[in-house]
């Protein structure tokens, strides 16, 4: 399952110079394109409440084998998001649009990193794309075929 945080709604309008010009639904069709080239079947959700975010991480961890998240802003404050991942146990791989290294200090800090398995941040819609092939390799390795 793929889940995109708040404002990402946004994308191709929101400060394109850090997320650039691609809309959601354009993000979307190279991370369903990337599934089906890999074999995968996809669920996509974007939501601005954390609470609906801490929702369906429960909800979809019952069937889904891994997790691609950008958790936009709660990133870096949200608590609760970091703790439906751990208690759920699913694979994270959490990726950024923009390199939140580069940004300021308090993008700096996610508390979603020390409960996934990598974060991938800075490449753009590619940051989707890797995420969803990190995903696939996590399953075939899980799965002693990488
Ligand atoms: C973001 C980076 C966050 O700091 C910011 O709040 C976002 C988007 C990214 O994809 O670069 O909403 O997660």
């Amino acid at each position: 399952m793929v889940l995109h945080g708040p404002n990402l709604n946004l994308l191709g309008k929101r400060e394109p110079h850090f997320y650039g010009s691609d809309s959601l639904e354009a993000v979307n069709e190279a991370i369903r394109s990337t599934a089906r080239e890999e074999g995968l079947e996809v669920e996509i959700l974007q939501s601005n409440h954390e609470g609906e975010l801490v929702d369906a991480i429960q909800r979809f961890s019952s069937w889904a084998d891994a997790l691609v998240i950008n958790p936009g802003a709660f990133s870096h404050t949200s608590v609760a998001v970091r703790d439906a991942i751990s208690a759920t146990g699913i694979p994270t791989i959490e990726v950024h649009l923009s390199n939140i290294y580069k940004r300021e200090e308090f993008r700096r800090h996610s508390f979603v990193s020390a409960v996934a398995v990598g974060q991938i941040s800075g490449f753009g819609k590619q940051s989707y794309i890797l995420g969803v092939k990190a995903a696939s390799w996590l399953l075939k390795e899980s799965e002693g075929l990488a």
